[in-house]
């Protein structure tokens, strides 16, 4: 079933986002080779709770952590560690849920460790515009497909592929709520967007073959045939027509200025 949220809904999830976008902008401050996803994990931890909001994905059917932290060949769903350690080349997706005012906030940014390829860049880049395609198709009278569709076809234009096994969905007072948003499908199919709906987009893109397996930690994403992964997401209303994208890139882009993709 689909919650559609008041305009007052809509301005408390803003919230839980504006504080969840500040929490990536502190973890990406301390990104940099030698630094270990537990140390990341701790920062936003403590960021998110300073700011009277509670850090959600910890507890979530038994995640561990606060942030889900995946690093290269990993999609989703990497679990901090003292034991990971981040190293000039990486790509890391940082991917968290704040909990505030009863609203959940969803967002995940995947950030470049000291300098990357250009192939991997490239990845990275495509990702982010696959995200903003998407984001453009959240508007009343779409479909959820339009946006799968678009965000599908771009990256297989640039000779990527997108994950089948996890996908997008609507969020508000639970983290995972209806629709379903896949990053694949076709235009003109599922259901129509309507004006309250709130949807996190995420779109995972795999460098080489979509397949994924879970790790023995029972959590960890990674490409089966361990090429990069990117991931990118933000929560979105669909309101007066459009999109009104609740989370926020802003604060990362102040932090890593000309390095913002
Ligand atoms: N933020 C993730 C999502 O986009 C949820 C992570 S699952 C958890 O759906 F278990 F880590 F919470
Ligand atoms: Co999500």
């Amino acid at each position: 079933m689909i919650f559609l949220k008041t305009d007052e809904e809509i301005e408390l999830m803003r919230e839980s986002n504006l504080i969840l976008g500040k929490a990536l902008a502190e973890v990406a401050k301390a990104i940099a080779p030698g630094v270990t996803t537990a140390q990341l994990d701790r920062i936003a931890e403590e960021f998110i709770r300073d700011n009277g909001a509670i850090p959600s994905c910890k507890g979530y059917e038994g995640y561990p952590a606060t942030l889900c932290t995946s690093v290269n060949e990993q999609v989703v769903h990497g679990i901090p560690s003292d034991k990971v350690v981040l190293r000039d080349g990486d790509i890391i997706s940082v991917d968290t849920c704040v909990l505030k005012n009863g609203f959940h906030g969803d967002s995940a940014y995947t950030f470049p460790v000291g300098e990357v390829t250009p192939e991997v860049m490239q990845l990275l880049r495509t990702t982010k515009e696959c995200l903003m395609l998407g984001i453009s198709q959240a508007a009343t009278g779409r479909r959820i497909g339009d946006i799968g569709a678009t965000i599908q076809n771009h990256a297989e234009k640039a000779g990527y592929q997108v994950v089948r096994e996890f996908i997008g969905h609507g969020i508000g007072r639970d983290m995972h709520e209806d629709p379903e948003v896949p990053n694949y499908g076709r235009r003109g199919n599922g259901i129509v967007l309507k004006s309250g709906m709130v949807i996190a987009i995420e779109p995972m893109v795999m460098s080489g073959r979509r397949n994924v397996i879970i790790e023995n930690d029972g959590w960890t994403a990674r490409a089966a045939d361990r090429k990069p992964a990117a991931h990118y997401e933000l929560s979105v209303a669909v309101r007066n027509g459009k999109a009104d994208v609740l989370s926020t890139f802003d604060y990362i882009k102040e932090v890593l200025g000309d390095r913002f993709i």
